[in-house]
């Protein structure tokens, strides 16, 4: 016999950035942060698990190609996971899975993403975010998503890792909570809004390379925890403010704040990695030129249309206060940067949130 459980991930934007951990091993954050899931239409991972008795070792396939699973903190969440398995039974089928047979079982994993690993577009937090589920669900673990959002948030793969992936595995406005105790049993996911509450808004993500970052968000993190002072600032001092006004403009969808907040604390993130030592550029040329095209339009429409957010690359993401709004954007975009033919529009993809 063979079990087999699929799920879908959506990947997901921090407004308010984690950046920066006080626990490397449990990955745990020195700052709260919010994001918004992405529609799984447009970007997401499906990753399909399955245990059998056939099954000689645990494998996994990342987009057709095998990858090696000998990264240690892949295996610490599949032991996580397999320590909170229960008791399966399906009579039809012949299947009879007791407690303690998850750790003799080996899984098969098979992953895949909707869009290019390579354009860098936080395909890794939708990965983990999905695995984790997937191989709860499989192994009939009755934890609730927040403490699944603890597994997720430790799920580091050797190639790809992401703490924020705890925000994927709900869907609307997200928060992770940084939490006090030091085992990280409070650092969890909360959901804030589901995407019905608003969902006017529109994402329109910009590709302004697909080429590989050079740092990667855990080093470069890191590397600012060692050397930033304006880094330490924004954890204690302007995150815990942003975070409660950041919440009320959720809460009232005020889009003037959402964007105003938005754009400063992508900003401050940026301020944090130029801080660093020696500093980290995530954004090129365009990037800053899209924020002063966007800066100007706001200023002169007396109010905000549109917010931006860059994550650690120079890609942006442009959230747009309606369809209107960003049928506009679309506009501007394709006439100040402009594709590389007129049929090329992949550069940029039109994302809702989830409704
Ligand atoms: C800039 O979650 O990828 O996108 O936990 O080290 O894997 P690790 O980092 P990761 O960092 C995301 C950083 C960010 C901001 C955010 O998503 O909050």
């Amino acid at each position: 016999w063979i079990l087999m459980v699929t799920a879908q991930s959506p990947t997901n934007i921090a407004v308010i950035k984690y950046w920066g951990k006080r626990d490397e091993t449990l990955i745990l954050p020195i700052n709260d942060s919010i994001s918004v899931t992405l529609d799984p239409d447009h970007l997401c991972t499906t990753t399909t698990v399955a245990v059998s008795p056939k099954f000689e070792k645990d494998q996994m396939w990342l987009n057709g190609k095998e990858i090696s699973l000998a990264g240690g903190r892949f295996q610490s969440c599949l032991r996580e996971i397999r320590s909170r398995g229960t008791d399966y039974e399906d009579q039809e089928k012949g299947i009879s899975i007791k407690k303690q047979d998850w750790e003799k079982l080996n899984v098969h994993i098979a992953s895949f993403n909707n869009f290019p690993t390579a354009a860098g577009l936080a395909s890794s937090a939708a990965g983990f975010a999905c695995l984790v589920y997937s191989l709860a669900k499989l192994m009939n673990v009755k934890e609730d998503q927040g403490q699944l959002s603890a597994i997720a948030r430790q799920a580091h793969l050797t190639l790809q890792g992401s703490g924020s992936a705890c925000r994927s595995l709900y869907g609307g406005f997200v928060k992770w909570a940084m939490g006090n105790d030091p085992n990280g049993s409070d650092s969890i996911a909360i959901q804030l809004a589901t995407e019905a509450h608003w969902d006017e808004l529109v994402i329109i993500i910009a590709v302004v390379s697909s080429r590989q970052k050079e740092t990667s968000s855990t080093s470069g993190m890191r590397e600012s925890v060692e050397t930033s002072p304006l880094l330490h600032h924004r954890a204690k001092e302007v995150v815990p403010k942003c975070i409660v006004q950041m919440e009320e403009a959720i809460r009232n969808r005020d889009f003037p704040s959402f964007a105003k907040l938005a754009c400063v604390d992508s900003n401050q993130f940026h301020a944090c990695c130029l801080d660093t030592s020696p500093p980290i550029f995530y954004m090129n040329d365009t990037s800053h030129k899209i924020i002063s095209c966007v800066e100007k339009w706001n200023r002169a429409e007396g109010t905000p249309q549109v917010a931006y957010t860059f994550d650690a690359g120079p890609n942006a993401v442009l959230i747009a206060k309606n369809r209107q709004v960003a049928t506009l954007l679309l506009q501007k975009l394709l006439f100040y940067f402009p594709p590389a033919s007129e049929t090329d529009l992949s550069r940029y993809k039109l994302l809702r949130l989830c409704f």
